[in-house]
């Protein structure tokens, strides 16, 4: 199995880190420091390394003032295996893997799997359905090798029949091209997406339970896109009719959702903030989870600004789940002891410190 874990990284031009270094990471690395010292920009470095873009605003704008371009590099242990991306202005990437080119984000994804916590997570529960698919795909695309091909098939397929429904006077049969070849990718897809979910569900259920016992009547609900007792093609050929007068496929995967729910209220319009958090992290927990026990390796977990809306005991819980996962995690905070006070001790072998001031980041002292 391949455990994922960064031993170093080198950031230039990364926002306010002009050229950081960081050699000793260890399983748990904290980094605190003043508001604008550069601590999220640390994680968005780490998830241009993963995910070849950055998880807040656009490359543009994370690329450092008056530079014109941006590199990160960095290197996964057991293996030594380098990984790099070197991303322009101009648009050009460049992703290197083992130190030879790679050509798709997915192969990086694949080395370093991420999971971010952070402010725009709350979009899990508040957000459209798109962030739920978004959420629920990335844990299919990493335990279910096959989903990417028959996803990016859907994709063409949908683009092409609403291309074709846009350009009117289509024949029956130009049209019945492509509602065959979206139903046989789209069953696909969502038996993909269903399995997922019918493993991840209960293991959501069982972390909720001990980082917040009193959401106990929490549910998760998968919502396929189209009417349940229908079978694909029978959904598209019923909406055919409104598919063609609105120029859209109405029905399938792209309307999938996972609705959450407690007391049969929706979740984002009775939870409060922290509680919200919660769930959240209890979301991206149960996928880390599953991920491991599927022998898919271990999450890399960026959590930016752990303690906001969590009061200490939450924080404490979170903070036992996340050593509990065993992943190696990336967390900031603004007080040094924010999370050092709340870490169990029992991971002080792995704990280590990192203070970011005025984009300089400067190893503390390992617990
Ligand atoms: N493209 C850029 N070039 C240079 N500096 C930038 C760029 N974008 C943002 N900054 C600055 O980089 C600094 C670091 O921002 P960052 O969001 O990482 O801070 P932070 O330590 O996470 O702060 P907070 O505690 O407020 O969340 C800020 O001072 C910000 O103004
Ligand atoms: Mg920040």
């Amino acid at each position: 199995m391949n455990i994922a874990s960064l031993s170093r990284i080198h950031i230039d031009n990364v926002r306010n880190l002009q050229q950081v270094k960081i050699d000793t990471l260890r399983k748990v690395n904290v980094f605190y420091g003043p508001n604008g010292s550069g601590k999220t920009s640390i994680l968005e470095a780490i998830h241009l390394l993963g995910m070849a873009r950055s998880f807040r605003g656009s490359i543009k704008s994370l690329i450092t003032h008056g530079q014109s371009q941006t590199t990160v590099f960095g290197e996964l242990q057991p293996g030594s295996l380098p990984l790099g991306i070197q991303r322009e202005l101009t648009g050009d990437v460049t992703l290197k893997l083992g130190g030879r080119p790679v050509r798709t984000v997915a192969a990086m994804a694949e080395q370093l799997p991420i999971q971010v916590i952070n402010a725009d997570s709350f979009d899990l529960l508040t957000g459209s359905p798109s962030a739920r698919r978004q959420y629920l795909d990335w844990g299919v695309f990493h335990v279910e090798h096959r989903f990417f091909d028959q996803w990016q098939r859907f994709q063409r397929g949908i683009k092409q029949r609403n291309m074709l429904l846009r350009r009117g006077k289509l024949s029956p049969e130009e049209l019945a091209v492509w509602t065959r070849e979206l139903a046989a990718c789209g069953e696909i897809i969502t038996t993909y997406r269903r399995a997922y979910f019918e493993l991840l569900e209960p293991r959501f259920q069982a972390i909720i339970a001990q980082l917040a016992p009193s959401l106990a009547g929490l549910e998760l609900r998968f919502r396929q896109g189209w009417d349940k007792q229908l079978s694909y093609i029978r959904a598209l050929e019923n909406s055919e009719p409104s598919d063609r007068e609105q120029c859209y496929t109405h029905v399938g995967p792209q309307r999938a959702d996972i609705r959450v729910l407690i007391g049969g209220h929706l979740a984002a319009d009775t939870l409060s903030r922290g509680q919200q958090k919660l769930v959240v992290c209890g979301l991206k927990l149960a996928q880390g989870q599953l991920l491991t026990e599927k022998g898919r390796g271990r999450c890399t977990y960026l959590v930016d600004d752990l303690p906001s809306e969590l009061d200490q005991q939450h924080c404490r819980l979170v903070c036992e789940q996340l050593a509990g996962m065993k992943a190696q995690v990336f967390i900031t905070c603004v007080d040094s002891e924010d999370v050092a006070a709340v870490w169990p001790v029992a991971d002080g072998d792995e704990f280590t410190m990192f203070h970011v001031e005025h984009g300089g980041v400067s190893a503390v002292e390992a617990r």
